[in-house]
């Protein structure tokens, strides 16, 4: 069957023939729809993260699909039902603590495989099996975005644990801030729209930029960051009460605490490469300490936020969707989905449709 991947041997994204995988007991085998790019993919290409499955020559790509259940194989899932995958896997096939309680996103490094990532083939091919209880049923209507409903799960997931640790006390906020105008940033943008009264995203792209019309559209202000450094939010915009990082940009985890109010909270999302700047520590932590801030970092997500994220994958605007995913390409022309320009948003490979 056909796949998209990377060999040890090659350079960048490589069309692969592979064998059709045969499910496993408990397994399903689903049929690919469609498999979405995004900025994790490019840092797996470029090196600066994840890592081939061990006696492997290739790892298969693609950790956003959809797909249709082709043979329930007595998993409990019918043939015909539209699944999304989620990405964390046992690794060599042992359980541990964190996936015998459902909650794989908190495992730590070697805790874990990830498919298409870190270890562990992707869903970039025509077929891919995997445990019942890793794949969250979709209604079909959803089925042509479902490739959405992964990255969405990660804001859900973000936004859940940064909200929690403001609960202690009666927190009001009204302000937050997305750093990063890719397709992650994009839609945590449109979902922070729902609960903050003023929004803010942050890129470094000139206008006109696809990116940024879909900021003003969710009437959002964009905010360029070789313009507007990060820390300098407060005094050009006004000291926002939660940040969402989602750049990889490793200066942004220390700005982000200038950039939030008193008793504010910033997620960090993005996965730099190793990266050496000066800082001021005793500013940073005294920040920190004397007003009450929280800086978290999350990865991943489990059933829960797949779940959260249908909903919220069916409550956006059509224009949005269609504006997001900018690339839809056959396996065959496989590299207009990883093209990396400032019209590409989402690129997507589709291997069939329902
Ligand atoms: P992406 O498409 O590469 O988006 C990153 C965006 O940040 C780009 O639009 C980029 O702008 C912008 N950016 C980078 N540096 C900037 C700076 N200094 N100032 C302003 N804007 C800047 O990636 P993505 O898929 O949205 O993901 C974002 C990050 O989150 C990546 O690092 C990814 O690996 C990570 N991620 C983490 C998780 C998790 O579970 N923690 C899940 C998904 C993704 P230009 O395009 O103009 O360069
Ligand atoms: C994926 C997550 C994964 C993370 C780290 C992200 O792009 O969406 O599922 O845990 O990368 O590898
Ligand atoms: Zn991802």
């Amino acid at each position: 069957m056909k796949a998209i991947g990377v060999t040890r041997e090659g350079e960048g994204v490589e069309r692969l023939d592979v064998a059709r995988p045969e499910p496993a007991e408990g397994e399903a085998l689903v049929r690919t729809l469609r498999v979405g790019v995004d900025g994790t993919d490019h840092e797996v290409l470029a090196g600066s993260h994840g890592g081939y499955p061990e006696d492997s020559d290739h790892m298969i790509l693609g950790h956003e699909a959809v797909g249709v259940v082709e043979d329930g194989n007595g998993s409990g899932l019918e043939a015909g039902q539209v699944v999304v995958p989620t990405v964390r896997r046992k690794p060599n096939g042992e359980t541990n603590e964190y996936f015998r309680r459902g909650e794989p996103d908190m495992a730590p490094d070697g805790e874990y495989v990830e498919r298409g990532i870190v270890g562990d083939h992707g869903f970039m091919a025509e077929y891919f099996t995997s445990p019942a209880d890793t794949l969250v049923p979709i209604p079909e209507e959803l089925a042509e975005y479902g490739m959405l409903v992964e990255p969405i799960s990660i804001a859900e997931k973000a936004n859940d644990h940064a909200f929690s640790t403001r609960a202690p006390f009666e927190w009001r906020p009204e302000s937050a801030c997305v750093l990063g105008n890719g397709t992650l940033g994009l839609l945590t943008l449109w979902m922070l729209g729902r609960e903050f009264d003023r929004t803010y995203c942050v890129g470094r792209r000139d206008r006109p930029d696809p990116t940024v019309d879909v900021i003003d559209e969710l009437g959002a202000t964009y905010v360029d960051s070789r313009e507007t450094s990060v820390e300098d939010i407060p005094d050009a915009h006004e000291a926002v009460d939660y940040v969402f990082e989602a750049t990889g940009y490793a200066p942004h985890a220390v700005q982000t605490v200038h950039a939030l109010a008193p008793n504010g909270v910033g997620a960090l999302l993005g996965i730099p490469g190793p990266w050496e700047f000066e800082i001021d520590g005793g500013a940073l932590h005294k920040e920190i300490v004397l007003h009450n801030k929280c800086l978290i970092g999350t990865v991943n997500s489990h059933v829960k936020h797949f779940e959260a994220a249908v909903d919220t994958l069916a409550a956006m605007p059509d224009w949005l969707l269609d504006d997001l995913v900018t690339t839809v390409a056959t396996p065959e022309n496989v590299p207009a989905a990883f093209e990396d320009d400032d019209d590409q948003i989402k690129g997507v490979v589709e291997f069939d449709t329902l």
